[in-house]
């Protein structure tokens, strides 16, 4: 029997964050609603005590949106869980997402603490949230170069404190899948209150890991992933969403599922693209441009011949009308035939064959060969026949 994974979107917090990715409170609004509509199950709206307009957002995305629960990020400092609380007032499920820094790294340079230190404060953070929501997540900073039992530590500590969801991100995105899934691994292993929190991935994609990460984690124990859409995020970005639901979905050993409507993907993919001014690069996984386009022949012919030679997705399943067959000269007969086919130009043997050598010509000095193209090679040959 397969578990719930919990989809956690943050693509209006770590997204949000990436420079000249800003959305005003209305563009927000939009994005939250069709992430709604997506099935997304929290939507982490923002970071409060950051600006009044973030402090705004998570206030009107909470009034907008009525399924997802509404996540506000904050420090483990009680002036930012204040205002975190203040902005959920209206979130028919509210959440506080708080946490502190948990690697030798933050503890010793960024926040020039002790171990020790560490875990009172997040204790005391979880605990302080605790007065104003019951829905309390805590995120352990940098968890992928941390030292595995100061870990496993502030883990129990902060679950005994009440929190519901533990984060355990890969901040920096150094991890390897097996080293991350080693990591969630051990937390199931050796945190003796583990199952009364759900266990939460957070990768960063520094080293193109992100969503292998985020796989791994999950098949080790984690039960929500933090995503984004077209995998927005800080520097190389967060784990893309659409990549890891439909990784689920195509392989039934990883024992979860998600609540996502996959047909929708493809939408918002090009709705987050548009408001937030960033391009989706064209070999993205699973939204870009390339994703279901094939170009050259032997791929070509493969395809029409039975469409599951070369694609392990149909793309209805995210939202893609269909693939396409790109006519370039890599392309072969097969593809050709097809383009014309659909022109409703039937043309076989030597007919054909002629059309195809001077459609090499044509493409050998063209990029991309369209339908105005194969009209006037074909009206030529049509004419001289
Ligand atoms: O990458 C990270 O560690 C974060 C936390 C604030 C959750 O974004
Ligand atoms: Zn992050």
């Amino acid at each position: 029997m397969s578990d719930k994974l919990w989809i956690f979107d943050t693509t209006l917090r770590d997204g949000e964050q990436v420079p000249g990715c800003q959305l005003n409170t209305q563009e927000k609004i939009v994005v939250a609603q069709a992430l709604e509509a997506l099935g997304v199950d929290i939507i982490e709206a923002g970071f409060p005590i950051s600006s009044p307009g973030d402090f705004n957002s998570v206030q009107e995305i909470s009034k907008a949106v009525s399924n997802p629960i509404i996540c506000a990020l904050s420090r483990a400092v009680e002036k930012d869980i204040e205002v975190a609380a203040a902005a959920l007032k209206y979130a028919k499920k509210g959440r506080i997402h708080t946490g502190i820094g948990v690697s030798p790294y933050h503890i010793q340079y960024k926040l020039r603490s002790t171990p020790e230190d560490i875990i009172a404060r997040g204790v005391a953070a979880v605990k302080f949230a605790k007065r104003f929501v019951e829905d309390v997540e805590f995120y352990a900073e940098d968890a992928g170069r941390s030292e595995p039992d100061f870990l496993c530590k502030i883990i129990e500590e902060v679950i005994k404190a009440g929190a519901t969801v533990v984060n355990i991100p890969d901040t920096t995105g150094y991890c390897l899948p097996e080293q991350y899934g080693a990591i969630i691994a051990s937390l199931k292993n050796n945190v003796p209150n583990i199952d009364k929190a759900i266990i939460a991935t957070h990768c960063h994609n520094d080293l193109g890991m992100a969503t292998a990460n985020t796989i791994s984690g999950v098949q080790h124990g984690a039960r929500q992933v933090e995503v984004t859409i077209n995998g927005i995020g800080e520097r190389a970005g967060n784990t893309s969403m659409e990549e890891v639901v439909m990784a689920i979905k195509c392989h039934n050993s990883i024992p979860v599922y998600t609540d996502i409507v996959t047909p929708k993907i493809y939408q918002t993919s090009r709705l987050v693209s548009k408001l937030m001014n960033m391009p989706v690069q064209p070999n993205k996984a699973i939204v870009g441009r390339n994703a279901f386009a094939h170009s050259s022949g032997i791929h070509q012919d493969g395809v029409l011949k039975h469409r599951e030679n070369y694609e392990i997705i149909d793309p209805k399943e995210v939202g893609v009308d269909e693939s396409t067959i790109v006519l370039t000269a890599r392309s072969g007969r097969a593809a050709l035939k097809h383009h014309l086919d659909a022109l409703g130009v039937e043309l076989e043997g030597e007919e054909l064959r002629e059309v195809y050598e001077a459609f090499l010509v044509l493409a050998d000095s063209k990029r991309d060969i369209g339908r105005k193209d194969l009209l006037e090679l074909v009206g030529k040959y049509m004419d001289e026949s």
